[in-house]
């Protein structure tokens, strides 16, 4: 995948509690084994790659002999090949072949940096530092009456918190998804709802709107979300979906629900990729070109928008721009980022 292109001016150092976290840098699918994949996290370049036992290696992208990338390298007898001098490094990240004198060992310095990684939900999820969390529960994860979809992944050229806020904000529907999830000419009023916080991080009581067009069966819906950030790039809703055209409600049930578990890979400061895993318990007849259509939809249009916001930079300091009682949870998540005392990605 191309890296995003916003332009990172005086970059700060992450921050010990985003190093010490996990984040999704890729989707299972696109690490098949007998392949090196590229990717950044907090400006720092790695390697995915998958051995021949199945498990995935997320590595530095750094050979220690002449500091040559991996990234240009390949896989051969379950080794990582540095392309510079052919240095050979296996699933324990140690070297174990230095071609020009194959029938020495190599010296027990030469290894790979390997990182901490799980993969869960569909998705590979890295970490740079010593996790203090586990990866967070996706909670339709394990119920098999929902059915599962990988949807993006979506570059943003933007800050992964001011991403994260533009997923967890029911009042920008009707402009941003007009047609969709909200009706531009018949906005909304959202009533005051409840914020909660425990150790799982954040959450709403249930915000409910009107959406024409509100899940991928194309009926309008009385939807009723429930947000939840578990942790800073990683985030829920489940949103319970009435049909709202009585001649057709009939077709729903009320149990209906469509789950959206969001996380967003910080490239960098200001650049970040979307990723996320729906679960969806209606509606067996939709086929999965049904499901990406709308997300990816729905998420070039939050892209459009989140893009253009400045400063680049989240602010958590709330004397910076203006919060309306509507901003609730926003209002939260900032304060929740600033309790957590981070400065990387923060105006
Ligand atoms: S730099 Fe990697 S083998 Fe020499
Ligand atoms: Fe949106």
């Amino acid at each position: 995948m191309n890296a995003p292109v916003r332009m990172v001016s005086e970059t700060a150092n992450p921050d010990t509690a985003l190093i010490d976290d996990w984040h999704v840098i890729g989707f299972s699918k696109d690490v098949p084994s007998g392949k090196v994949v590229p990717a950044t996290l907090l400006g720092e370049d790695l390697i995915m790659w998958r051995d021949a036992a199945g498990q995935v290696h997320v590595w530095k992208d750094l050979c220690i002999h002449r500091g040559a990338r991996l990234s240009k390298g390949w896989i051969a007898n379950d080794t990582v090949v540095c392309p510079y001098h052919g240095w050979r490094y296996d699933g324990s990240a140690k070297c174990v072949l230095v071609p020009a004198a194959p029938d020495q060992p190599p010296p027990l310095k030469a290894r790979a940096f390997p990182h901490r990684i799980e993969e869960r939900y569909g998705m590979v999820w890295a970490s740079l530092g010593e996790p203090k969390h586990g990866v967070p529960v996706f909670p339709e994860w394990t119920d098999s009456s929902f059915r599962k979809f990988n949807t993006g992944p979506y570059l943003f050229k933007a800050n992964g918190f001011r991403s994260v806020e533009n997923f967890i904000d029911a009042t920008h529907f009707p402009f941003v998804h007009g047609g969709l999830n909200g009706v531009e000419d018949a906005p909304d009023k959202v009533e005051d709802y409840k914020v909660f916080e425990d150790d799982n991080g954040i959450s709403t009581s249930g915000i409910r709107v009107y959406q024409p067009y509100g899940d991928h069966r194309q009926v309008p819906v009385n939807a009723t979300y429930i947000y939840r950030v578990f942790r800073p790039l990683v985030a829920y809703f489940s949103k319970a979906v009435e049909i709202a055209d009585a001649g057709k409600r009939h077709l729903g049930s009320p149990e209906d629900r469509f789950c959206t578990f969001l996380t967003a890979q910080p490239v960098d400061e200001v650049n970040c990729i979307i990723r996320l895993c729906v679960a969806i318990n209606f509606g067996s007849d939709l086929t999965e070109e049904d499901i990406l259509r709308r997300q990816d939809k729905v998420f070039s249009q939050d892209k459009d928008i989140v893009e253009t916001q400045r400063p680049e930079r989240i602010p958590v300091d709330l004397r910076a721009e203006i919060h309306h009682r509507t901003d609730k949870f926003g209002l939260a998540y900032r304060r929740w980022l600033g309790a957590l005392g981070l400065t990387y990605g923060i105006a």
